[in-house]
């Protein structure tokens, strides 16, 4: 089979290491890829947004299967392009993509179904939602309607920054379009935990529980990155509280978006929040997560391209999703100093082929004949081990072998989820 994985980041490195291990396939193409991917599928440089080129692309190459997993060719509709063509796809269609391309739509979509999340406002009108700003406590959340890169969300501490905020988006379109309407929402507290979960519409298998770790620096300071790190399973999301959203927020989701004929087929990714009040839903991507995917997939045990084809032929209850029961994982995000602002990049990544297993690149080109940094995110080391410490340690005994210069890390992932298994024990 010939495979087709549209994307360049860690995820779809993770992606397609995961689909290489399907003894009937034969080539992977990845579009475009990176110059780390190179070492595991054929990059060709068609844009993940230029939709036109990728039909083209399939239709000359013989594809058998494509997976679609960045958010913007999904919401602009490739895999709505590909399936018309005939080609066969993971990746929801443009329909139900919106329900990452919009927070307007999201959160309507659980105010109707009354599936639990924060209580919100949203505005077209700068002026009324400057006006209820006086009304909110704080800190309040301002929130970008469209895709922003993840970095549309804004915790405002008081009236002037969320003023700030409202501004910012609204007046200076600091997102582009993304900001014509604006998202006001309550501010949650809680432990985070990213819940991934395959769907066919029909039926819905959550993956193994992940924990990202968002922010820059260790002790969750600095700005608000892609992602910086991620462990699984994640320590605070027991099994009573899986049942718990299983029936509150998984399934409501699947049987909204179906009431709204938007059926959702591909990987949902439910960000949720564990507050004093039960677990609630901060947002909905509609596709596998960044850096989640790369302590997921190697947890999975069964076979992804099996489960991704079900996924699309609406026969996820007949194939076995299994995930290993008695192991964790941890990825340590290894970035280019003074990501997510300024860096530098061209920089040469050594990889011992002891460790390379585990490395997924995010970040890199080939010049020279030479692997080089050309991104903030330039790869995830991940280790699997029988315990979370284990995990934690190999992932960072694997970065303290892999070079390039002005490379950065946190120290500190799995440091919470660790803390959080010694209060339980
Ligand atoms: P998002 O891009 O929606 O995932 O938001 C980015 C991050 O902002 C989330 O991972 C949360 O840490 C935080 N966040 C978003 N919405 C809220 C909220 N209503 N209350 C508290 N934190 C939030
Ligand atoms: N790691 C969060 C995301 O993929 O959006």
């Amino acid at each position: 089979m010939n495979i087709l994985v549209i994307g360049g980041g860690g995820r779809e490195h993770a992606v397609i290491k995961a689909i290489k291990k399907n003894p009937d396939v034969t080539e992977i193409f990845a579009l475009p890829g990176n110059g780390g991917i190179a070492a595991d599928a054929t990059c060709v440089e068609i844009g993940a947004k230029d939709i036109d080129g990728i039909v083209d692309f399939a239709k000359s190459h013989a594809i058998d299967y494509a997976v679609v997993t960045p958010d913007d060719p999904l919401v602009l509709g490739c895999v709505d392009a590909l399936t018309a063509v005939g080609i066969p796809c993971f990746g929801p269609d443009r329909k139900a993509a919106i329900i990452e391309g919009s927070k307007a739509f999201s959160k309507n979509l659980m105010k109707k179904y009354g599936i639990p999340t924060a209580a919100y406002e949203i505005f077209d009108d700068m002026d009324a939602a400057i006006a209820y700003l006086d009304t909110v406590s704080y800190p309040v959340v301002v929130k970008a309607d469209g895709l922003a890169l993840g970095k549309g969300v804004i915790i405002a501490a008081d009236h002037a920054e969320a003023v700030d905020a409202v501004r910012s988006m609204m007046a200076d379109k600091v997102f582009g379009a993304s900001g014509d309407h604006v998202v006001i929402e309550e501010f949650l507290t809680g432990p985070e935990v990213s819940v991934l979960a395959f769907t066919d519409g029909k039926t819905l298998v959550p993956m193994i529980s992940s924990m990202d770790h968002k922010r820059a620096h260790d002790n969750d300071e600095g700005l608000n990155t892609g992602g910086m790190g991620t462990i699984a399973p994640n320590p605070y999301y027991t099994a009573a509280i899986a049942d718990e959203c299983m029936k509150t927020i998984f399934l409501p989701t699947m049987e909204a978006m179906n009431a709204e004929g938007r059926t959702f087929k591909g990987c949902l990714y439910f960000g949720l929040m564990l507050t004093p009040n039960g677990p609630k839903v901060i947002e909905y991507n509609c596709r596998f997560g960044d850096p989640e995917t790369q302590v997921v997939l190697p947890l999975l045990e069964s076979d992804l391209l099996t489960v991704m084809q079900a996924v699309t032929e609406e026969r996820l209850a007949e194939v076995e999703v299994k995930f290993a029961t008695d192991k964790s994982a941890c990825c340590v995000i290894m970035a280019s100093d003074g990501y997510p602002a300024h860096y530098e990049k061209g920089f040469e990544i050594t990889i011992p082929d002891e460790v390379s297993g585990g490395v997924y690149v995010a970040g890199a080109a080939i010049k020279d004949g030479k692997v080089v940094t050309s991104g903030g995110r330039v790869l995830g080391v991940t280790a699997t081990a029988a315990t979370l410490p284990a995990a934690i340690k190999a992932a960072y005994d694997r970065v303290e072998v892999i070079h390039f210069d002005n490379a950065y890390y946190r120290h500190d992932i799995g440091a919470r989820a660790l803390k959080a298994l010694q209060d339980k024990a």
